[in-house]
């Protein structure tokens, strides 16, 4: 069903209430929705298709306003398949429409679909008029690819973001004030937190433009999730909050155990954090979705990383979350290291080395156990988190860390 969302803007898009991983990287517990946008006027504009298995949806909800066949303009803000897969079915119903996208975009969507259609490439600044209603263009690279760009509705001040600003989330609603806000906010901190974390530089200068245009903005329509229509701007101070490398003072705590000795290392440490009066999150990487443990990661000023050592190195679950981290480059993060070990120990190193690769800040020195920490260890652990979380409460990382502190020895 097609819903109005301003006058002659309509919401055309389809509800995927069944995706639970998104492009094989993230999880999507909510879903997700695929938001299309008709704008009908003299000359009439599609923005953005809807994934390949919804196009007949797209169609019909399309044909619930007008024939198919009056669409002058199809903007593909940006070619990743959830927004474009339908291009295909669309086109043949209006062969004679006009492509509008970036120039990168024109490129990757005659890769996908060796196509023959006519495309108008369009830069920052450029617009069209349908009639009534102007559209205008800004070109957004790696919001979150090199040809992703937004479409700014002049006459209404509605701004289709496309990825940007959107949450994965299926709802009979179309509003962001319709539904529960807190599963809003999480799902675009895990957006932002596993898609764009990397390119907070450019999303910053981009963000920073836009204020700086001036132009209204009093409600922005993404391509995924529901609609801000009240104080849209709070979702883009959000962006610049994370943009900025800016993080709630509290901790996480991610680690793996192979005899739950780390894991009792992980308990006392979240002890002594929640005794300096901040808030922490322990979370075992085995039993952890990872695309919601960078979530975590985005929204805590401090990491503590702990793992058991094995063959020498950390423990299988915590070597992926490693990884990832190196890629996603987290900014303005203090962290350290922890965890037990038989007889090398070799898995704190091994932590705080990828933690160093991530552009990680590592404040103090990691903190080993052989075996069990017994009660006088476990002290130590707590007095560790206690003093990370001064630091993190003080937000300034104390000189560099010494070597890694063996319990015991
Ligand atoms: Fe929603 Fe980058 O695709």
């Amino acid at each position: 069903m097609h819903v109005k969302i301003a006058d002659d803007v309509y919401w055309v898009g389809a509800i995927d209430w069944n995706l639970r991983i998104y492009h094989n990287t993230y999880s999507t517990h909510h879903g997700t929705s695929y938001n299309s946008y008709l704008i009908v006027d003299d000359k009439v504009a599609l923005v953005d298709a809807v994934y390949a298995p919804f196009s007949e949806e797209l169609i019909e909800h399309i044909s619930e306003i007008i024939p198919p066949e009056r669409i002058s303009y199809v903007v593909v803000n940006h070619s990743e398949p959830d927004h474009s897969g339908a291009l295909p079915a669309l086109m043949k119903r209006v062969p004679k429409a006009k492509i509008l996208c970036t120039d990168k975009c024109k490129g990757y969507l005659e890769k996908l679909y060796y196509p023959n259609w006519e495309f108008t490439t369009v830069k920052t600044g450029d617009e069209v008029r349908l009639g009534r209603k102007t559209l205008s263009f800004i070109e957004a690279p790696m919001m979150h690819w090199p040809d992703s760009m937004f479409t700014y509705v002049k006459e209404d001040s509605l701004l289709l973001s496309n990825d940007a600003f959107g949450q994965h989330m299926a709802s009979s609603q179309r509003f962001v004030d319709e539904v529960d806000e807190g599963i809003v906010w999480e799902e675009v901190a895990k957006y932002f937190a596993n898609t764009l974390y990397p390119f907070t530089a450019l999303i910053k200068r981009k963000l920073d433009e836009i204020k700086d245009s001036g132009i209204p903005i009093k409600m922005i329509a993404p391509s995924h999730g529901v609609i801000w229509r009240k104080d849209p701007h709070r979702v883009i101070d959000k962006y610049m909050y994370w943009a900025d490398g800016m993080a709630e003072k509290k901790v996480l705590v991610a680690y793996d155990t192979m005899w739950e000795n780390t894991a009792a290392m992980a308990r006392a440490i979240a002890d002594g954090i929640q005794a300096a009066g901040v808030d922490v999150k322990a979370c075992r990487l085995s039993a952890s979705d990872l695309s919601d443990v960078h979530k975590d990661v985005l929204e805590s000023k401090g990491l503590i990383v702990g793992s058991s050592t094995v063959n020498n190195t950390v423990l299988p679950a915590v070597a992926p979350f490693l990884e990832e981290l190196k890629g996603l480059r987290p900014k303005n993060k203090l962290a350290c290291a922890f965890g037990s070990h038989g007889w090398g120990g070799g898995a704190v190193k091994v932590i705080e080395k990828a933690l160093q690769q991530a552009g990680i800040d590592v404040i103090q020195p990691g903190l080993m156990a052989r075996h069990s920490p017994d009660r006088d260890e476990l002290k130590k652990c707590f007095e560790f988190g206690k003093r990370f979380a001064e630091a993190v409460k003080q937000d300034e990382a104390p000189a560099k860390p010494s070597a890694s502190v063996i319990l015991g020895e």
